[in-house]
């Protein structure tokens, strides 16, 4: 039996950095999938396949139960190691998290006492495709956390998109502890949503979103750590930023109301000053937002900055321009809206 799922990546339209300390959020998921097929195995192990390598973990079996080999590092967080007790790689680590959980029944997704994962399979295979580029922004990480919260639970029972949220964002803390949780909500419910009330959004204009990858990627960890620094040493400052994106987001929710893309797209110009202001935005990308200008009715970084993407409002007889606008070491792609979110299926076979 297989159990396949998939999720989308994101762009953050509103919102980033600021989110994590209290503020809204404005976020779509997009037109680029992870998917994750899980089946059983005959071997006692997990093994996981992706673009980045593969690595088979063994269990280990305490009180007569599966377990992997977990730890904890030395900030408290939960880490895997694998056979030869060499700590798990990062990228990894959500499977075996996801895998472990479903193992000991720690979500409490089976009933108590009616569920031995040895009555069900010795093992488990799981294998990431991608069509998402990874560590720019775009949601790669928490769309993989997402659909393989679907997938690996999925062999056994179908997850409410509720129980996927949670699950995943406990996934993805494996990686960045800090994080929101805004991008696993949309990856999970698609759309456009506001967080944090998981509110889905309709533009009354079609949104034709320009994505551009600077091509430098970037640790969401790093740039939120530098973030919370500023805000530290700039208090007063901070405090005045989180205020100003809480109101500059009431007011894109009104102009897409109103069906106002020019306001949406001064807006967008507007929030990537105070990107600026704390310090995520680089000379490149500054220097691709400067040669968008022209043609674009707001450009912005999207994600944690410090490199990876900006997104641009382009109006449907200029997009054809970009490329030459951004040279040829760029990448640019238009974004369609994703409505679905996570879809799960399973095949007997
Ligand atoms: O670059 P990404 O996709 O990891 O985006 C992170 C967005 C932040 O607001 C910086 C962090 C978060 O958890 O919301």
């Amino acid at each position: 039996m297989k159990s396949i799922a998939s999720a989308p990546g994101k762009i953050i339209l509103f919102g980033e950095h600021f989110v994590v300390h209290g503020t809204k959020a404005i976020l779509a998921a997009i037109n680029k999938r992870v998917t994750v097929t899980t089946t059983f195995t005959d071997n006692k192990t997990i093994k996981i396949n992706s673009e980045l390598g593969t690595i088979e973990i063994p269990m280990t079996i305490k009180d007569g139960e599966p377990k992997m080999n977990e730890d904890k590092d030395e900030n408290g967080n939960v880490i895997f190691k694998g056979s030869s007790h060499e700590e798990v790689k990062s990228e990894f680590r959500p499977f075996v998290f996801l895998a472990n959980r479903l193992m000991t029944n720690s979500d409490n997704v089976w009933h108590p006492g009616n569920f031995h994962f040895f009555d069900h399979c010795l093992g488990l295979e799981i294998t990431i495709d991608s069509d998402i580029p990874i560590g720019v922004g775009l949601g790669s990480s928490s769309a993989c956390c997402v659909a393989a919260t679907a997938s690996i639970f999925g062999l056994f029972k179908e997850l409410s998109s509720e129980e996927i949220l949670k699950i995943s964002i406990g996934a993805e803390k494996t990686i960045f502890p800090d994080t929101s949780g805004a991008d696993c909500t949309v990856c999970t419910y698609g759309g456009m949503i506001e967080h944090p009330n998981i509110e889905k959004i309709d533009s009354a204009f079609d949104l034709n979103l320009l994505i551009a990858n600077s091509m430098i990627p970037h640790s969401t960890k790093n740039s939120v750590e530098k973030v919370s620094k500023f805000k530290e040493n700039n208090e007063e400052r901070f405090s005045q930023l989180c205020d100003l994106e809480n109101g500059l987001i009431d007011e894109v929710i009104t102009a897409m109301k109103n069906n106002d893309a020019t306001t949406f797209g001064l807006k967008m110009s507007e929030n990537q000053k105070y990107l600026e202001e704390i310090q995520v935005s680089n000379e490149t990308i500054n220097g691709m937002i400067s040669s968008l200008k022209e043609i674009s009715l707001g450009t912005k970084i999207t994600g944690a900055g410090d490199g990876g993407c900006v997104i641009a409002l382009v109006k449907d007889e200029n997009v054809n321009k970009v490329p030459a606008l951004l040279g040829k070491d760029k990448e640019c792609f238009s974004a369609k809206i994703d409505t679905k979110g996570v879809v799960w299926s399973k095949i007997e076979e």
